[in-house]
Protein backbone atom coordinates (compact mmCIF):
# COMPACT_ATOMS: atom_id res chain seq x y z
CA UNK A 1 0.00 0.00 0.00
CA UNK A 2 1.12 3.51 -0.87
CA UNK A 3 2.36 5.38 1.93
CA UNK A 4 0.61 8.19 0.34
CA UNK A 5 -3.05 6.88 0.64
CA UNK A 6 -5.03 8.31 3.87
CA UNK A 7 -4.97 5.03 4.65
CA UNK A 8 -1.43 3.76 5.66
CA UNK A 9 -1.37 5.20 9.34
CA UNK A 10 -4.07 2.19 9.97
CA UNK A 11 -2.16 -0.45 9.11
CA UNK A 12 0.58 -2.62 10.54
CA UNK A 13 3.87 -3.86 8.24
CA UNK A 14 1.73 -6.96 7.67
CA UNK A 15 -0.96 -5.04 5.97
CA UNK A 16 -3.30 -5.74 9.37
CA UNK A 17 -5.77 -2.85 10.59
CA UNK A 18 -3.80 -1.10 13.27
CA UNK A 19 -6.10 1.79 13.69
CA UNK A 20 -9.68 2.28 12.26
CA UNK A 21 -9.92 5.77 11.04
CA UNK A 22 -11.82 6.36 7.53
CA UNK A 23 -12.73 3.90 4.59
CA UNK A 24 -10.83 6.07 1.92
CA UNK A 25 -7.96 3.85 0.30
CA UNK A 26 -8.55 0.18 2.65
CA UNK A 27 -8.49 -2.53 0.19
CA UNK A 28 -11.43 -4.68 -1.22
CA UNK A 29 -10.10 -7.69 1.34
CA UNK A 30 -9.80 -6.02 3.96
CA UNK A 31 -12.98 -4.43 3.67
CA UNK A 32 -14.34 -7.70 2.86
CA UNK A 33 -13.12 -9.24 6.12
CA UNK A 34 -14.15 -6.69 8.21
CA UNK A 35 -17.72 -7.74 7.11
CA UNK A 36 -17.15 -11.46 7.06
CA UNK A 37 -15.72 -10.82 10.67
CA UNK A 38 -19.05 -8.55 12.18
CA UNK A 39 -21.09 -11.25 10.33
CA UNK A 40 -19.59 -14.23 12.68
CA UNK A 41 -20.05 -12.00 15.64
CA UNK A 42 -24.33 -11.85 14.87
CA UNK A 43 -24.67 -15.45 15.93
CA UNK A 44 -23.27 -14.73 19.16
CA UNK A 45 -25.59 -11.92 19.12
CA UNK A 46 -28.79 -13.48 19.58
CA UNK A 47 -27.35 -16.39 22.20
CA UNK A 48 -28.88 -15.93 25.99
CA UNK A 49 -24.94 -15.49 26.72
CA UNK A 50 -23.28 -12.45 24.73
CA UNK A 51 -19.78 -12.19 25.41
CA UNK A 52 -16.59 -14.27 24.15
CA UNK A 53 -13.40 -13.57 25.46
CA UNK A 54 -11.31 -11.72 22.56
CA UNK A 55 -10.64 -8.79 24.43
CA UNK A 56 -10.56 -10.20 28.02
CA UNK A 57 -8.14 -8.27 30.12
CA UNK A 58 -8.05 -5.33 27.19
CA UNK A 59 -9.30 -1.52 28.54
CA UNK A 60 -10.76 0.64 26.47
CA UNK A 61 -11.84 4.38 26.97
CA UNK A 62 -14.47 5.86 24.99
CA UNK A 63 -13.65 9.25 24.35
CA UNK A 64 -17.09 11.09 23.34
CA UNK A 65 -15.81 14.79 22.53
CA UNK A 66 -19.37 15.05 20.78
CA UNK A 67 -22.69 13.90 21.63
CA UNK A 68 -23.86 10.55 20.98
CA UNK A 69 -26.42 8.13 21.59
CA UNK A 70 -25.75 4.84 19.06
CA UNK A 71 -22.18 5.30 18.53
CA UNK A 72 -21.46 5.43 22.11
CA UNK A 73 -23.51 3.02 23.79
CA UNK A 74 -23.09 0.24 20.83
CA UNK A 75 -19.25 0.38 21.02
CA UNK A 76 -19.81 0.25 25.15
CA UNK A 77 -21.74 -3.32 24.45
CA UNK A 78 -19.21 -4.35 21.74
CA UNK A 79 -16.46 -3.33 24.22
CA UNK A 80 -18.25 -5.10 26.79
CA UNK A 81 -19.61 -8.19 25.11
CA UNK A 82 -15.57 -9.08 23.41
CA UNK A 83 -14.81 -8.71 27.47
CA UNK A 84 -12.55 -5.93 27.53
CA UNK A 85 -12.56 -3.55 30.44
CA UNK A 86 -14.37 0.10 29.01
CA UNK A 87 -13.77 3.47 30.26
CA UNK A 88 -16.47 6.00 29.84
CA UNK A 89 -14.62 9.41 29.85
CA UNK A 90 -17.01 11.83 31.12
CA UNK A 91 -15.83 14.84 28.72
CA UNK A 92 -17.56 17.50 30.78
CA UNK A 93 -16.31 16.82 34.02
CA UNK A 94 -12.77 15.88 32.70
CA UNK A 95 -9.44 18.38 32.68
CA UNK A 96 -10.21 19.18 28.98
CA UNK A 97 -12.80 21.55 30.57
CA UNK A 98 -10.30 22.84 33.11
CA UNK A 99 -7.73 23.96 29.96
CA UNK A 100 -5.88 21.13 29.80
CA UNK A 101 -5.16 19.85 26.26
CA UNK A 102 -6.12 17.53 24.39
CA UNK A 103 -3.02 15.14 24.16
CA UNK A 104 -2.43 15.91 27.88
CA UNK A 105 -5.75 14.43 28.26
CA UNK A 106 -4.80 11.40 26.07
CA UNK A 107 -1.28 10.98 27.02
CA UNK A 108 -2.59 10.71 30.55
CA UNK A 109 -5.00 8.16 29.92
CA UNK A 110 -2.24 6.01 27.83
CA UNK A 111 -0.44 6.16 31.03
CA UNK A 112 -2.77 4.05 32.55
CA UNK A 113 -1.89 0.94 30.62
CA UNK A 114 -5.37 2.06 27.97
CA UNK A 115 -5.24 -0.29 25.04
CA UNK A 116 -7.62 1.36 22.87
CA UNK A 117 -9.33 4.78 22.22
CA UNK A 118 -11.96 5.20 20.31
CA UNK A 119 -12.57 9.08 19.41
CA UNK A 120 -15.66 11.12 18.34
CA UNK A 121 -14.44 14.92 18.31
CA UNK A 122 -16.34 18.01 16.61
CA UNK A 123 -12.39 18.45 14.51
CA UNK A 124 -11.89 16.47 10.99
CA UNK A 125 -8.75 15.34 11.21
CA UNK A 126 -9.11 14.72 15.45
CA UNK A 127 -8.58 10.91 14.88
CA UNK A 128 -6.08 10.86 12.91
CA UNK A 129 -4.02 13.63 14.55
CA UNK A 130 -4.61 11.24 18.29
CA UNK A 131 -3.36 8.05 16.42
CA UNK A 132 -0.11 9.96 14.94
CA UNK A 133 0.51 11.09 18.77
CA UNK A 134 0.22 8.61 21.08
CA UNK A 135 2.41 5.24 22.21
CA UNK A 136 2.05 2.81 19.17
CA UNK A 137 0.52 0.64 21.54
CA UNK A 138 -2.83 1.98 21.68
CA UNK A 139 -5.53 1.32 18.89
CA UNK A 140 -7.64 4.34 17.60
CA UNK A 141 -10.92 4.13 16.38
CA UNK A 142 -12.37 7.16 14.77
CA UNK A 143 -16.38 7.19 16.13
CA UNK A 144 -16.77 10.44 13.66
CA UNK A 145 -14.63 13.61 13.39
CA UNK A 146 -16.39 16.32 11.93
CA UNK A 147 -17.84 16.34 8.56
CA UNK A 148 -14.70 14.03 7.58
CA UNK A 149 -15.18 10.16 8.49
CA UNK A 150 -17.63 8.17 10.46
CA UNK A 151 -15.97 4.82 9.34
CA UNK A 152 -17.70 2.18 11.79
CA UNK A 153 -20.96 3.73 10.80
CA UNK A 154 -20.40 3.40 7.48
CA UNK A 155 -19.13 -0.70 7.44
CA UNK A 156 -22.43 -1.47 9.74
CA UNK A 157 -24.45 0.20 7.12
CA UNK A 158 -22.57 -2.02 4.41
CA UNK A 159 -23.05 -5.31 6.35
CA UNK A 160 -26.52 -4.41 6.80
CA UNK A 161 -26.62 -4.14 2.86
CA UNK A 162 -24.87 -7.09 2.23
CA UNK A 163 -27.27 -9.16 4.55
CA UNK A 164 -30.26 -7.61 2.65
CA UNK A 165 -29.68 -6.73 -0.68
CA UNK A 166 -26.61 -9.14 -1.38
CA UNK A 167 -23.83 -8.59 -3.55
CA UNK A 168 -22.56 -4.98 -3.95
CA UNK A 169 -21.98 -4.86 -7.56
CA UNK A 170 -25.55 -5.18 -8.78
CA UNK A 171 -27.17 -2.45 -6.01
CA UNK A 172 -28.15 1.13 -6.71
CA UNK A 173 -27.56 3.00 -4.30
CA UNK A 174 -28.44 6.37 -3.48
CA UNK A 175 -27.60 8.49 -0.50
CA UNK A 176 -30.51 11.32 0.32
CA UNK A 177 -30.11 15.16 2.06
CA UNK A 178 -27.11 16.41 3.70
CA UNK A 179 -24.02 15.55 1.84
CA UNK A 180 -22.27 18.17 2.41
CA UNK A 181 -21.86 18.04 6.50
CA UNK A 182 -21.71 13.80 6.37
CA UNK A 183 -18.64 12.25 7.52
CA UNK A 184 -21.26 9.27 7.15
CA UNK A 185 -21.77 9.88 3.15
CA UNK A 186 -18.40 9.53 2.37
CA UNK A 187 -17.85 7.07 4.55
CA UNK A 188 -20.40 5.10 2.76
CA UNK A 189 -19.03 6.48 -0.56
CA UNK A 190 -15.82 4.90 -0.09
CA UNK A 191 -16.70 2.11 1.04
CA UNK A 192 -19.24 1.03 -1.76
CA UNK A 193 -16.89 1.95 -4.53
CA UNK A 194 -14.22 -0.31 -3.07
CA UNK A 195 -16.84 -3.04 -2.36
CA UNK A 196 -17.94 -2.58 -6.36
CA UNK A 197 -21.09 -0.77 -6.46
CA UNK A 198 -20.73 0.86 -9.76
CA UNK A 199 -23.84 2.36 -9.81
CA UNK A 200 -23.96 5.35 -6.35
CA UNK A 201 -26.14 8.66 -6.28
CA UNK A 202 -26.02 11.47 -4.09
CA UNK A 203 -29.62 13.41 -3.84
CA UNK A 204 -30.20 16.73 -2.35
CA UNK A 205 -30.60 20.78 -2.96
CA UNK A 206 -27.34 22.07 -4.55
CA UNK A 207 -26.70 23.70 -1.59
CA UNK A 208 -26.21 20.65 0.37
CA UNK A 209 -23.83 19.00 -2.42
CA UNK A 210 -20.43 19.34 -2.12
CA UNK A 211 -19.65 20.95 -5.88
CA UNK A 212 -16.83 18.43 -6.68
CA UNK A 213 -18.65 15.35 -5.04
CA UNK A 214 -18.52 13.69 -9.15
CA UNK A 215 -14.83 13.13 -8.48
CA UNK A 216 -15.76 10.42 -6.03
CA UNK A 217 -17.63 8.44 -8.79
CA UNK A 218 -20.85 9.70 -7.65
CA UNK A 219 -23.74 10.92 -9.65
CA UNK A 220 -25.47 13.66 -8.31
CA UNK A 221 -29.40 14.39 -8.52
CA UNK A 222 -31.64 17.81 -7.45
CA UNK A 223 -34.22 15.95 -7.48
CA UNK A 224 -36.22 12.78 -5.98
CA UNK A 225 -38.27 11.46 -8.81
CA UNK A 226 -35.08 10.98 -11.56
CA UNK A 227 -32.62 10.06 -8.91
CA UNK A 228 -34.61 7.68 -6.91
CA UNK A 229 -35.67 5.32 -10.19
CA UNK A 230 -34.20 2.43 -10.12
CA UNK A 231 -32.60 2.61 -6.98
CA UNK A 232 -31.94 -0.85 -4.56
CA UNK A 233 -30.81 1.49 -1.30
CA UNK A 234 -32.17 4.82 0.08
CA UNK A 235 -30.15 5.97 2.37
CA UNK A 236 -31.43 9.23 4.23
CA UNK A 237 -29.25 11.94 5.90
CA UNK A 238 -30.36 14.45 8.57
CA UNK A 239 -30.12 17.84 8.33
CA UNK A 240 -27.15 18.27 10.03
CA UNK A 241 -28.02 21.81 11.14
CA UNK A 242 -25.15 21.97 13.89
CA UNK A 243 -22.74 22.00 11.29
CA UNK A 244 -24.64 24.93 9.25
CA UNK A 245 -23.08 27.73 9.28
CA UNK A 246 -25.51 29.79 6.74
CA UNK A 247 -28.87 29.30 5.90
CA UNK A 248 -28.36 26.30 3.23
CA UNK A 249 -32.27 25.80 3.17
CA UNK A 250 -35.86 27.62 2.39
CA UNK A 251 -37.92 25.91 5.21
CA UNK A 252 -37.92 22.62 6.73
CA UNK A 253 -41.40 22.58 5.17
CA UNK A 254 -40.23 22.93 1.67
CA UNK A 255 -37.16 20.79 2.24
CA UNK A 256 -39.94 17.90 3.29
CA UNK A 257 -41.83 18.62 0.08
CA UNK A 258 -38.92 17.79 -1.88
CA UNK A 259 -36.44 16.00 -0.51
CA UNK A 260 -38.71 13.83 2.25
CA UNK A 261 -38.87 10.09 1.57
CA UNK A 262 -42.56 10.03 1.57
CA UNK A 263 -44.61 6.97 0.58
CA UNK A 264 -45.26 8.54 -2.73
CA UNK A 265 -41.64 8.91 -2.92
CA UNK A 266 -40.32 5.69 -1.57
CA UNK A 267 -42.44 4.15 -4.41
CA UNK A 268 -40.19 5.48 -6.98
CA UNK A 269 -37.58 3.31 -6.03
CA UNK A 270 -37.12 -0.44 -7.30
CA UNK A 271 -39.88 -2.54 -5.44
CA UNK A 272 -38.41 -3.92 -2.30
CA UNK A 273 -35.57 -1.24 -2.20
CA UNK A 274 -35.04 -1.12 1.51
CA UNK A 275 -34.81 2.86 3.49
CA UNK A 276 -31.56 3.37 5.81
CA UNK A 277 -30.52 6.34 8.20
CA UNK A 278 -27.60 6.59 10.43
CA UNK A 279 -30.24 8.18 13.05
CA UNK A 280 -31.05 10.07 14.81
CA UNK A 281 -34.25 10.37 12.80
CA UNK A 282 -36.09 13.41 12.40
CA UNK A 283 -39.65 12.58 11.61
CA UNK A 284 -41.37 14.73 8.62
CA UNK A 285 -38.16 16.55 8.02
CA UNK A 286 -36.01 14.01 6.07
CA UNK A 287 -38.21 11.04 6.36
CA UNK A 288 -42.38 10.25 6.93
CA UNK A 289 -42.90 8.33 9.87
CA UNK A 290 -44.93 5.62 7.71
CA UNK A 291 -41.58 5.19 6.01
CA UNK A 292 -39.46 4.89 9.06
CA UNK A 293 -41.73 2.65 10.34
CA UNK A 294 -42.85 0.61 7.40
CA UNK A 295 -41.96 -3.03 6.20
CA UNK A 296 -39.10 -1.61 3.93
CA UNK A 297 -37.14 0.30 6.57
CA UNK A 298 -33.91 -1.82 8.01
CA UNK A 299 -33.11 1.69 10.73
CA UNK A 300 -33.47 -0.42 13.48
CA UNK A 301 -31.58 -3.43 12.11
CA UNK A 302 -28.47 -0.87 11.37
CA UNK A 303 -28.24 -0.24 14.66
CA UNK A 304 -28.49 -3.46 15.93
CA UNK A 305 -25.61 -4.46 13.53
CA UNK A 306 -23.88 -1.57 14.75
CA UNK A 307 -22.77 -3.86 18.33
CA UNK A 308 -21.20 -7.03 15.66
CA UNK A 309 -19.35 -4.49 13.85
CA UNK A 310 -18.57 -2.71 16.38
CA UNK A 311 -17.02 -5.79 18.10
CA UNK A 312 -15.28 -6.76 15.01
CA UNK A 313 -13.20 -3.68 14.14
CA UNK A 314 -12.07 -3.50 17.51
CA UNK A 315 -10.89 -7.34 17.60
CA UNK A 316 -9.46 -6.51 14.69
CA UNK A 317 -7.43 -3.52 15.43
CA UNK A 318 -6.57 -5.47 18.84
CA UNK A 319 -4.74 -8.02 16.54
CA UNK A 320 -3.04 -5.65 14.89
CA UNK A 321 -1.20 -4.05 17.49
CA UNK A 322 2.09 -4.56 19.07
CA UNK A 323 0.95 -6.40 21.41
CA UNK A 324 4.15 -5.72 24.31
CA UNK A 325 1.74 -4.98 27.05
CA UNK A 326 -0.10 -8.49 26.31
CA UNK A 327 -0.55 -9.88 29.59
CA UNK A 328 -2.29 -13.36 29.35
CA UNK A 329 -0.04 -16.36 28.49
C1 LIG B 1 -24.39 10.31 12.49
C2 LIG B 1 -23.21 11.10 12.98
O1 LIG B 1 -23.05 11.36 14.17
O2 LIG B 1 -22.41 11.43 12.13
N1 LIG B 1 -25.08 9.58 13.44
C3 LIG B 1 -24.59 8.45 14.00
O3 LIG B 1 -23.42 8.30 14.25
N2 LIG B 1 -25.46 7.46 14.25
C4 LIG B 1 -25.29 11.13 11.66
C5 LIG B 1 -26.01 12.30 12.29
O4 LIG B 1 -25.65 12.78 13.34
O5 LIG B 1 -26.96 12.77 11.64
Amino acid sequence: MSLITPSHIQLNEEGRLKHFLTTEGLSKPLLTEILDTADSFISTQERSVKTVPLLRGKTVVNLFFENSTRTRSTFELAAKRLSANILNLDIARSATSKGETLMDTLWNLESMYSDMFVVRHADSGAAHFIAQHITPNVAVINAGDGRHAHPTQAMLDMLTIRREKGPFENLTVAIVGDILHSRVARSQIYALKTLGSTDIRVIGPNTLIPKDIESLGVRAFNNMAQGLKGVDVVIMLRLQKERMQAALLPSEAEYYRLFGLSTDKLALANPGAIVMHPGPINRGVEIESAVADGPQSVILKQVSNGIPMRMAVMAMAMGGQNQTRQEEG
